[in-house]
């Protein structure tokens, strides 16, 4: 056994934690052999609330988890943290667009880069969940210029995992058969979810989700519009923001970037741009992407056609838009640091 890590969840006492915290603390995101220390930052009013999830903790008895610090203060929370899973903000309701959230969530992730940039280890993994992930990923960085941009990262996870579910269900195969999904840009309604490089495992043959749909009409509208929607139609469903599937899906980011891709797998996360595909630089892009040794790096040199590339056009022109929201409604030193 190693030395244990630190890893901190924030949002701790929020439905997504809820799940979350099980699967990290019984060893499903690290690994079966890597102690852990559990951080769990919240705002004062939830640590109540708070209490009874470190009360649950306990009480699941998990080998791996040697201590949780249960906090208010991101001083302590973001300690020598190796791992971040930034999930605290406010959701959306039924009828608001991710965006919309914008200036309610800004604070959280000025003050949380200032804290990582002070507090946490300068090889540490963040991955933001909250809303609108994309863009809080990048002001999160902004506000921490001590780490490097590449240690900030935004979920387009779940987006790839509803996509290939959806691609299983059309194609008659289970969803262990169907890998390579891309989703890409933003994680909002102008994402581009693109099944033409997925690869599909049907009757022992392995073919193009093209080949074992044989519906592109399908492929191009109902599918893209589908997981463009998906969390809206939680929403509408639950009167709640999708929980299980997110927490699954921030697991299964960290676990990727932790452990790597396999050979000729690749995975989705909205990572700084350096261009590739025409994006828009110096926003957070959601690209297919291959880690090795804790290091992403963008898949390069897949075709795209005109149909894709025009989408994906839209979805970066909503990132850049973003992007230029954040200095009026934070106003203070947000341009220059870097
Ligand atoms: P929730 O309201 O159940 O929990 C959020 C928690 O964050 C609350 O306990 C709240 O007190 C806490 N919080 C607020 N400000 C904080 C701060 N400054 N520091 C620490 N904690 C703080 O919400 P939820 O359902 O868990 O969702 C959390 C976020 O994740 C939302 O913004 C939601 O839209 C987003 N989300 C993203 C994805 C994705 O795919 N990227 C998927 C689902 C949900
Ligand atoms: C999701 O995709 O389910 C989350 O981003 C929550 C939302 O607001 O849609």
């Amino acid at each position: 056994m190693s030395e244990p890590i630190r890893v901190v969840v924030t949002g701790a006492a929020g439905q997504i934690a809820y799940f979350l915290l099980y699967i990290i603390a019984k060893g499903d995101v690290f690994g079966p052999n890597q102690p852990l220390i559990l951080h769990l930052l919240d705002i004062p009013v939830m640590m109540d609330v708070l209490q009874g999830v470190v009360m649950e903790l306990a009480d699941c008895a998990l080998p791996l988890l040697h201590e949780v610090i249960p906090t208010a203060d991101p001083a302590v929370a973001f300690k020598d943290v190796f791992a971040a899973f930034l999930v605290g903000a406010m959701p959306r309701r039924q009828g608001m667009e991710r965006k919309d959230l914008l200036s309610a969530n800004v604070k959280i992730f000025k003050e949380q880069g200032e804290a990582l940039d002070n507090y946490a280890r300068k090889d540490v993994k963040v991955l933001v969940v909250g809303n609108p992930a994309n863009t809080n990923a990048l002001v999160c960085s902004k506000y921490a210029p001590s780490l490097p941009p590449e240690n900030f990262t935004a979920m387009t996870r779940l987006d790839q995992n509803r996509a290939r579910a959806q691609i299983a269900e059309k194609a008659g195969v289970p969803v262990s058969c169907v890998s390579n999904l891309i989703i890409w840009g933003n994680h909002s309604s102008t994402q581009v979810p693109d099944a033409r490089h997925a690869k599909v495992m049907k009757n022992g043959t392995t073919m193009s989700a093209a080949d074992a749909i044989q519906n592109d009409s399908w492929l191009k509208q109902e599918f893209v519009e589908t997981i463009q929607k998906r969390g809206a139609a939680v929403i509408a469903a639950r009167k709640m923001s999708s929980a299980m599937s997110a927490a699954n899906a921030a697991a299964d980011h960290m676990r990727s970037w932790f452990m790597g891709t396999s050979n000729d797998e690749f995975v989705c996360m909205g990572v700084m741009s350096d261009g590739s595909y025409g994006a828009p630089k110096n926003v957070v892009y959601s690209f297919p992407i291959t880690i090795k040794n804790g290091k992403w790096s963008i898949v390069q040199g897949l075709k795209i056609d005109d149909f894709f590339a025009n989408m994906m056009n839209l979805t970066g022109q909503e990132l850049e838009e973003e992007h230029m929201e954040y200095p009026t409604i934070n106003t203070k030193s947000f341009y220059g640091r870097r």
